[in-house]
């Protein structure tokens, strides 16, 4: 997630705060060239001859393979899950909680968090997940958008239901001294996303030891670059979300206390986006006035047009025209960025920034245009929970974890690629929390500081396979 070091970015705060967290957060694009996110290819495992999705490999695991010399297969219980009951719920926590998986998880989030890897550069953590993986006889597809493995556990048919995680470091020193600190100059998990994939391995597990359960497909989506680069949009281009039909993901939260889940119906994240605009005069018209004018006129978006009970944020943050103290310039440039919590308004804010850049030129007899890089992944669109997903996600987490465990949150102003799934097929996102005052994992996000109490992760493990195992079932019954 795109969040700043400013621990509260809650639904009501200035939108000063908000422009230094989006800033922060994404990596706005050049005033002047295209922002290029690509990066060079890595050497991969000659197996893997190239990176390119036509080389993209398919790993069939033996799935009829139930065989004992498979270590990593946790026993299972004995309740027959065919009606849903507390104790599937119950059963699902127990397999995650054993000492030996808690141990397990614990360990592999450690060495993701010593080996942090940027935005597609996942290389190390691809090929360890896909380790993990091939010990547990899962299926994969291999690569998807350059580092990213779209598994399947279950019965190869419909319905099918994914789950999500993300797999990017941060350029942040880590700070915190540590047994497993970042061996990585410059890099850091910083923002969990170590965690994240740990967690959703964790589900792997958890899932393959529940397979005869499951009433159809669990897709396991590990995706590259969510912290720059928008890693979902290819993961999505690459075929990530063929046949699937609902998508959940989880991100950590130091705003909740230790294994603490939380979430809302509806607009849970930002959409966030950067705009340039370039007007020309010329011949005795004036473009700074023009552009002054505009300014204006564009902080009246937010403060006279959207409703103010609904955030969104318009802001310039930069101005040029030169700096010729003598003649009036052909040519200014300014831009900023923008930020709301529903699709709908974003949109609108999309549109009314260029009407109102281009409009105001007009009145000084200027030409106006308004460019919002488009195509430079810098652009989100809000995360808004769909309503029966998140219904989904709360009743199987409350079953899973108690209901005081569970925690409706407040919208926040930071940016997940996350909605890039949402645009697509119904999705819910939600938190958990890493919070434990006594432990020190009190810091935000992309803090160097930041830390998590590993405790959550079993707990995270378990509440993604009883979503997605607890979708199908639903899914099943819903439908004979
Ligand atoms: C999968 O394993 C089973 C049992 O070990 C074996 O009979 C079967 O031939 C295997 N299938 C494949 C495709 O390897
Ligand atoms: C916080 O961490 C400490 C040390 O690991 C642990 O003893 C304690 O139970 C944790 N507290 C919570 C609320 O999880
Ligand atoms: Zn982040
Ligand atoms: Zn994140």
């Amino acid at each position: 997630m795109k969040i700043s070091t400013k621990n509260s970015l809650l639904f009501n705060l200035t939108s000063i705060l908000l422009i230094i967290s989006c800033m922060f957060i994404t990596t706005p694009p050049k005033t002047s060239a295209k922002a290029s996110t690509k990066t060079p290819d890595h050497d991969l495992p000659q197996y893997f001859s190239s990176s390119s999705p036509l080389n993209t490999i398919i790993k069939f695991n033996n799935h009829s393979s139930s065989s004992p010399q498979n270590k990593y297969l946790l026993p299972t219980f004995g309740t027959d899950c065919s009606v849903w009951s507390r104790a599937c719920s119950e059963e699902i926590l127990k397999i995650a909680t054993k000492p030996e998986n808690v141990k397990w998880i614990k360990s592999l989030r450690r060495k993701i968090h010593e080996n942090p890897e940027l935005a597609f550069e996942e290389h190390d953590t691809s090929k360890l997940i896909r380790k993990e993986l091939d010990e547990l006889e899962v299926s994969y597809r291999f690569p998807l958008a350059k580092t990213g493995i779209r598994a399947v556990i279950g019965t190869g048919q419909p319905p099918f239901v994914a789950i999500r995680a993300d797999m990017d470091a941060l350029p942040i020193q880590e700070a915190v001294e540590w047994e497993h600190k970042s061996r990585n100059a410059g890099k850091m998990h910083a923002c969990g996303h170590d965690a994240h994939v740990a967690m959703l391995v964790g589900a792997a597990r958890i899932l393959k030891a529940r397979q005869r359960h499951l009433k159809g497909t669990v897709i396991l989506l590990f995706q590259p670059a969510e912290e720059a680069g928008n890693g979902a949009k290819r993961m999505i281009g690459d075929g990530a979300l063929e046949d699937v039909e609902a998508i959940f993901a989880m991100h950590i939260t130091h705003l909740l206390p230790t294994s603490v889940i939380g979430s809302r119906s509806g607009p849970l994240l930002a959409g966030c986006g950067f705009f340039k605009a370039v007007i020309t005069g010329g011949q005795g018209r004036d473009a700074v006035l023009a552009a002054s004018a505009a300014v204006i006129s564009l902080q009246g978006i937010v403060s006279r047009e959207s409703n103010p009970l609904d955030s969104q944020v318009v802001s310039v943050t930069f101005l040029n025209s030169g700096d010729d103290l003598d003649v009036i310039p052909n040519r200014v440039e300014f831009g900023g960025t923008l930020r709301a919590f529903s699709n709908t308004n974003f949109h609108q804010l999309l549109k009314r920034i260029e009407e109102v850049i281009v409009a105001q030129a007009k009145v000084y007899q200027c030409w106006g245009t308004v460019d919002f890089f488009r195509n430079a992944d810098t652009m989100y669109p809000p995360m808004v929970n769909d309503n029966n997903m998140y219904e989904h996600m709360k009743k199987s987490t409350v079953d899973l974890v108690g209901p005081t465990n569970f925690q409706v949150v407040q919208p926040v102003m930071g940016a997940e690629d996350f909605s890039f799934y949402s645009e697509v097929i119904p999705a819910a996102f939600f938190y958990i929390g890493i919070k434990n005052e006594t432990l020190g994992s009190v810091h935000s996000p992309h803090s160097p500081h930041f830390m998590i109490d590993e405790d959550a992760l079993p707990v995270g493990a378990a509440t993604h396979a009883a979503i997605a195992e607890r979708y199908l079932h639903d899914r099943d019954i819903s439908i004979s």
